[in-house]
């Protein structure tokens, strides 16, 4: 995955280098690959070349950077510290980070409509739209707008479990989903990919925030207690951190019973299932 991102990203000396150099920095060198590992774990179930699930999973993993460099610009999170570094804005510059965004989610699309990543124009076409409508105002970017929307408002569950669905489920599922559409698959084993990715896409933002309450800047890279001091609500801030992780727990649950018909062939997204909830950082 490092080396297609490093091949997709227009070189340092192609201009404009100012902002070649800033997208390579807010993608490279950094972040767990979760999206692409998810995307190369449900490739391998639906039986898809790796030729195909590495570009599927490289435009996952430039929106996901996008939204980062967006999420910490000071209009939104206002973080100075992403994966052990200065944050896009901060080593750079507002503009900069803006038209970061911008460029990183162009060049996700440009990707998947580069090279033949399904069977047919057709089917390929709809990876398209499922990624579009994963990063835009009815997934990500309408999740990220809930959030804002929600400060220093106490949810309930049904609301919060919205917005994370929203912010982080929406691009997971995308992850899981393009994979396993650079393959092909029966329609019942797609759903149950389908549910899998959904349990794991909440489970995500759930430890996402339990961490945020728990673990040390140094081992997140990013800065912790942001959450309680943008005064956001969360899972912790309305469950407490031994309820979420019980729920993180019960997704993961969830997600690997939608895996059961799979078999072996589904190990790889039962590790990722074990990774989302036991991670550290
Ligand atoms: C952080 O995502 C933001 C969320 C959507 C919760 P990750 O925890 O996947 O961040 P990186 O890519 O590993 O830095
Ligand atoms: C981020 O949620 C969701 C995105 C779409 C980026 P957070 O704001 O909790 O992510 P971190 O904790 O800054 O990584
Ligand atoms: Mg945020
Ligand atoms: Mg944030
Ligand atoms: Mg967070």
């Amino acid at each position: 995955m490092e080396s297609v991102l490093a091949e997709w990203l227009p070189a340092l000396q192609i201009a404009p280098q100012r902002l070649h150099e800033a997208m390579r920095y807010a993608v490279l060198g950094g972040g767990k690959r979760v999206r692409p590992l998810l995307a190369f774990a449900a490739g391998e179930v639906a039986g898809a070349a790796i030729e195909r699930v590495q570009h599927a999973a490289a435009a996952a993993e430039l929106i996901h950077a996008y939204s980062l460099v967006h999420d910490d610009m000071p209009a939104m999170d206002d973080d100075a510290l992403r994966r052990g570094k200065p944050t896009v804005h901060v080593e750079f510059d507002e503009a900069t980070a803006l038209l970061v965004g911008d460029a990183l989610q162009s060049l996700a699309f440009d990707i998947l409509a580069a090279q033949p990543l399904a069977d047919d124009a057709a089917a390929q076409l709809k990876m398209v739209q499922l990624l579009a409508q994963a990063a835009g105002s009815r997934g990500m970017a309408g999740g990220q707008a809930i959030d804002l929307a929600s400060v220093g408002k106490p949810l309930d569950l049904a609301e919060l479990e919205f917005m994370h669905i929203h912010k982080t489920g929406a691009l997971i599922r995308a992850s899981v989903l393009l994979g396993a559409q650079c393959g092909a698959l029966p329609d019942a084993t797609a759903a149950a990919l389908d549910r899998y990715a959904k349990c794991i896409g909440l489970a995500f933002q759930v430890v996402d925030d339990v961490l945020d309450a728990e673990t040390p800047t140094a081992t997140l890279g990013k800065t912790a207690g942001k959450d309680a001091a943008n005064n956001k609500p969360t899972y912790v801030s309305l469950l407490g951190v031994t309820r979420a992780r019980e729920l993180a727990l019960e997704l993961r649950a969830d997600a690997c019973t939608a895996l059961a018909p799979l078999g072996a062939r589904a190990e790889r997204l039962r590790q990722l299932a074990d990774f989302v909830v036991e991670r550290t950082f």
